[in-house]
């Protein structure tokens, strides 16, 4: 990591030496990465937000979550180089479909390649512009319903993200959020960080809605210290 990288938050980067070793250890047993998936996630440091994509083990999680709640149709808020939507494309298989929206032109080029060297461009379609708008416009146009969502996006917008979700997706969906935990000030009410409200604000929606179950755990590694939200619509 260098010096010169621009704008990435501290808390990103917070990781003990002995946190790094053991997602080596996991990934090395359990996580196949292929040559693309590598060249993707090398290529997140060309993004808008270098080292923002998922670590390679949390990618094979999305992965797993996917399999096992047996979605065909994914939502991702926030594409970025791609990385976790390879990972999810891959995972919803042959007849899947992932919609992913990006608000970088710049960052959306990146990913589009990454696509195809993956060989998963057929299955996913990138919308590129603010995602809130992309979403409206899904809504608008009575998109089938998915069944997982994954927001990774802007955090502030967390809320909206979560209201376009609902709309989205069929009884049963599973809806993860990431990086809800951002080096333990998600427990500062009185933070003054646009993202630490928003992930604070989505907790609490996530806790009030009648129809969501939903846990969230922390997680440290690579990533540093921060962790997810699982939620499902019953
Ligand atoms: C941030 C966003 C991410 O999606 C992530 O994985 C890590 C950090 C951020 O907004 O700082
Ligand atoms: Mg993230």
């Amino acid at each position: 990591m260098s010096d010169s990288e621009p704008s990435a938050p501290a808390y990103r980067y917070a990781a003990p030496d002995e946190w790094h070793e053991v997602d080596r250890y996991f990934t090395q047993s359990f996580v196949g990465e292929d040559d693309a998936l590598i060249a993707a996630r090398r290529s997140g440091a060309a993004t808008t937000m270098p080292h923002a994509e998922v670590a390679a083990n949390q990618g094979a999680f999305l992965g797993q979550l996917v399999t096992i709640a047996g979605a065909k149709r994914v939502l991702e808020f926030g594409t970025l180089a791609g990385y976790s939507t390879i990972w999810l494309a891959r995972a919803a298989g042959e007849d899947g479909r992932v919609v992913t929206l990006e608000l970088e032109p710049d960052n959306a080029s990146i990913a589009e390649a990454n696509f195809r060297a993956a060989g998963v461009a057929e299955h996913i379609t990138m919308i590129v512009g603010p995602a809130a708008e992309s979403a409206a416009r899904l809504i608008s146009d009575g998109a089938e319903p998915f069944d997982f969502v994954f927001i990774d996006a802007d955090k502030p917008n967390n809320p909206a993200y979560l209201t376009a979700a609902l709309e989205l997706t069929r009884s049963g969906a599973v809806i993860v959020i990431d990086n809800v935990v951002r080096n333990g000030a998600v427990t500062d009410a009185d933070s003054t960080d646009p993202r630490v409200q928003g992930v604070r604000k989505v907790v609490d929606e996530i806790a009030a809605h009648p129809e969501l179950d939903a846990t969230a755990f922390q997680t440290v590694g690579e990533k540093g210290w921060d962790g997810l939200i699982i939620a499902r619509r019953r």
